[in-house]
């Protein structure tokens, strides 16, 4: 049996007495949860997060971090003082940093960069608009995000890494992508790093995109898939443990 990594991102949500509330239903609903969960809440929280999560398992996430160690960067958080707050995982690129703060492809890839070698697990994303999949580019897409995103990532970094694919189509709109589909995404995927990489191991793939409690199931029943980053779903205690517990 694969162990699943199920990934909470809380995005612009929760205040503490909000996070306070919701960990009280959560975690002894999760206790014996066989997979690994992690929680991406805003950088405001990390401080109440890190405290309530000691001792359950739980690994901590930020959803965002920039590539320079210190310096005159306002509004800036460094990987360094993630790890201050025993942050294991970093998500990289999601679409909405890429719309709302144009990242790109290229300065997401010094986040990776800077976030490997600080000993940070980056969880990349990737995926395609609805016009992308619409003109069946979705894979040359991903291709060309992943070709420049992983520049100067090692073989040594593949179990380092985790892939999460988010068609943009498909985040916060209550249509998830078919199972299978998804499943040939993160073949492919597992492939191309592998090329990129120039490894035989295989890549940690995600899916992203309206994972609820009715569907959690069918991607994680799908080979290639290792588990989910879910948003809106993993804001409601019940519904976020009722994914991880099935
Ligand atoms: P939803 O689960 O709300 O569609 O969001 C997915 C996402 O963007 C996770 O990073």
């Amino acid at each position: 049996m694969k162990k699943l990594l199920i990934v909470a991102n809380w995005k612009m949500n929760k205040i503490k007495d909000e996070a306070k509330n919701y960990l009280e239903e959560f975690l002894p609903l999760v206790k014996d949860a066989k997979s690994d969960i992690v929680i991406a809440p805003s950088f405001a929280l990390l401080d109440y997060m890190q405290a309530k999560l000691k001792g359950t398992g739980i690994e901590l996430s930020s959803q965002n971090m920039f590539f320079a160690p210190t310096g005159a960067f306002t509004g800036e958080v460094s990987a360094d003082m993630l790890k201050d707050f025993d942050v294991k995982y970093v998500i990289l690129g999601h679409s909405e940093r890429r719309q709302y703060f144009l990242e790109t492809d290229s300065f997401i890839n010094k986040k990776v960069i800077s976030a490997l070698s600080n000993g940070l697990k980056p969880i990349i994303c990737v995926g395609e608009t609805i016009v992308q999949k619409k003109a069946d580019l979705s894979k040359e897409i991903v291709k060309e995000q992943l070709s420049i995103i992983l520049e100067g990532v090692t073989e040594k970094d593949v179990e380092n890494i985790v892939i999460a694919y988010e068609p943009i189509w498909a985040i916060g709109t209550g249509f998830a992508m078919n199972a299978s589909e998804v499943n040939e995404m993160a073949e492919y995927i597992i492939k191309l790093v592998q090329t990129l990489l120039q490894t035989t191991k295989k890549v940690k793939v995600l899916y992203g995109g309206s994972v609820n409690e009715d569907n959690a199931s069918e991607f994680f029943n799908a080979a290639s898939i290792s588990g989910a980053l879910v948003g809106g779903a993993s804001l409601d205690a019940k519904k976020f443990a009722k994914i991880i517990l099935g």
